[in-house]
């Protein structure tokens, strides 16, 4: 049965665009129509076949507007809203100077719901329907933002981070028993909740001692089923602190390996400067990268090699990092990715930034099979992107040959104002027409 049918472009990935030609794994039809029935994906076809198949759906035509899976965000911090675009702080000044102060007013429920609000609102503006964020060490950011995912009815990963040394603002700081406690509770509360996951989110290796690492990744051990994220080799001074604290660590990454926080699940935000050992432990075990390339030139943090990573055979999922990030746009991290592959010498095609976009992060997260592709069975969270949402952009693709050159333009010059449309589990959320 189909209730309802969208009308418009469709794309489609049948695999990988880093595995194979990008002609053999999508689908683009000029008229197509994507069936809809209680949230999930039916069909995804020819329009007016469908149309003559279930003559009493309900349609909304969004004419040349494209229909894609919603953008899929696999690492961002939504207490940061806030303090998104502050000015001239590489890493470590930069979480004492404007991250932390911001994320200690999160023990407040009131606030810490306001901003949830407004990052969720942000998100779903962006065409970002899922998301894997960090809250703050204070249970009332997790409950703020599940409560509103919850009610918004979308699929979001998020966890209480963990953070029981810092030397950089010593209020912000919990402990092995609170962090564990807590993050206990907040998983009997919340994992599996409707669309809900908890990810155990230990901040990263300088801000927690052995102890709570060692903690978290038991933890994550007795809770199959939820995600881990955290931040791995994003800096050079932030290394070099690394090393001051464990000064017993082969690399960045052994801190995390040797306490079981890596493998499916494990999502490493960042993660630019590697060894060639790291790499392969992180082949070898299926540990995710995230990559955040608006993040990394806004913090000055350096060049992921995202397409050696993915050759590699790791697994790789795109991000805002809001507000490290500067732009809350999954369009303007596409285009980021672009500029940085060009730096490092590998054009990143169209299809490549938009799967990164949407089935490589749903599968950094484990959700592969729920979210970030439209094909059916899938859940339905849905945008409609318009590809002439300026003057320019219009301009630039009507000389376009094919959906690739149309779509371009809106990765590099798009934001909010293409997102003509979005769907979140099939019901609408907002329309542009
Ligand atoms: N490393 C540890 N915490 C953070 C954070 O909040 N943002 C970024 N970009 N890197 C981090
Ligand atoms: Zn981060």
């Amino acid at each position: 049965m189909i209730s309802h049918i969208l009308l418009g472009q469709t794309l489609q990935f049948t695999g990988s665009p880093f595995a194979e030609p990008v002609e053999a794994v999508t689908r683009h039809l000029r008229h197509g129509a994507v069936g809809i029935h209680d949230g999930r994906i039916v069909e995804v076809g020819d329009a007016s076949q469908m149309r003559a198949a279930h003559p009493k759906a309900e349609v909304t035509d969004m004419g040349t507007a494209l229909l894609l899976p919603g953008f899929v965000d696999a690492h961002a911090h939504f207490p940061q809203t806030r303090i998104i675009a502050s000015w001239g702080k590489q890493l470590l000044d930069w979480l004492q100077t404007y991250t932390f102060p911001e994320e200690a007013r999160f023990h407040d429920p009131a606030y810490a719901r306001e901003v949830a609000r407004a990052y969720l609102d942000a998100c779903l503006a962006h065409g970002i329907t899922s998301a894997a964020s960090f809250c703050t060490i204070h249970p009332e950011s997790v409950d703020a933002l599940f409560t509103e995912a919850e009610a918004r009815g979308m699929r979001i990963a998020a966890g209480r981070v963990m953070m029981d040394r810092n030397d950089l603002y010593p209020a912000l700081q919990d402990s092995v028993q609170s962090a564990h406690d807590e993050s206990a509770a907040l998983i009997a509360k919340w994992h599996g909740r409707g669309r809900l996951t908890y990810a155990v989110t230990p901040r990263f290796s300088l801000t927690s001692t052995r102890e709570q690492l060692e903690m978290a990744g038991a933890l994550w051990a007795a809770h199959p089923g939820t995600l881990m994220q955290t931040h791995l080799s994003e800096q050079v001074p932030e290394i070099a602190r690394m090393h001051e604290l464990f000064p017993e660590a082969q690399d960045y990454l052994s801190t995390y390996e040797t306490r079981g926080l890596i493998g499916p699940g494990a999502m490493m935000g960042h993660a630019i400067h590697l060894e060639p050992r790291e790499i392969a432990v992180m082949r070898d075990t299926g540990t995710g990268v995230v990559h955040c390339p608006t993040s990394n030139m806004f913090i000055g943090s350096g060049l992921c090699d995202v397409a050696g990573l993915i050759a590699e055979g790791i697994p790789v999922g795109l991000a805002t990092d809001v507000g490290g990030g500067s732009s809350f746009s999954m369009l303007h991290s596409m285009a980021a990715a672009y500029e940085v592959g060009q730096l490092r010498g590998t054009a990143l095609h169209p299809a490549q930034l938009l799967w990164l976009a949407t089935a490589g992060s749903a599968g950094v997260m484990r959700m592969g099979d729920k979210i970030g592709t439209l094909a059916p069975g899938y859940e339905a969270d849905i945008i409609a992107l318009n590809l002439s949402s300026t003057p320019i952009i219009a301009g630039r693709a009507a000389r376009a040959d094919d959906i690739w050159e149309a779509l371009f333009p809106t990765i590099m010059m798009g934001d909010d104002r293409a997102v003509a449309g979005v769907w979140v589990g099939g019901k609408s959320v907002s329309r542009r027409v």
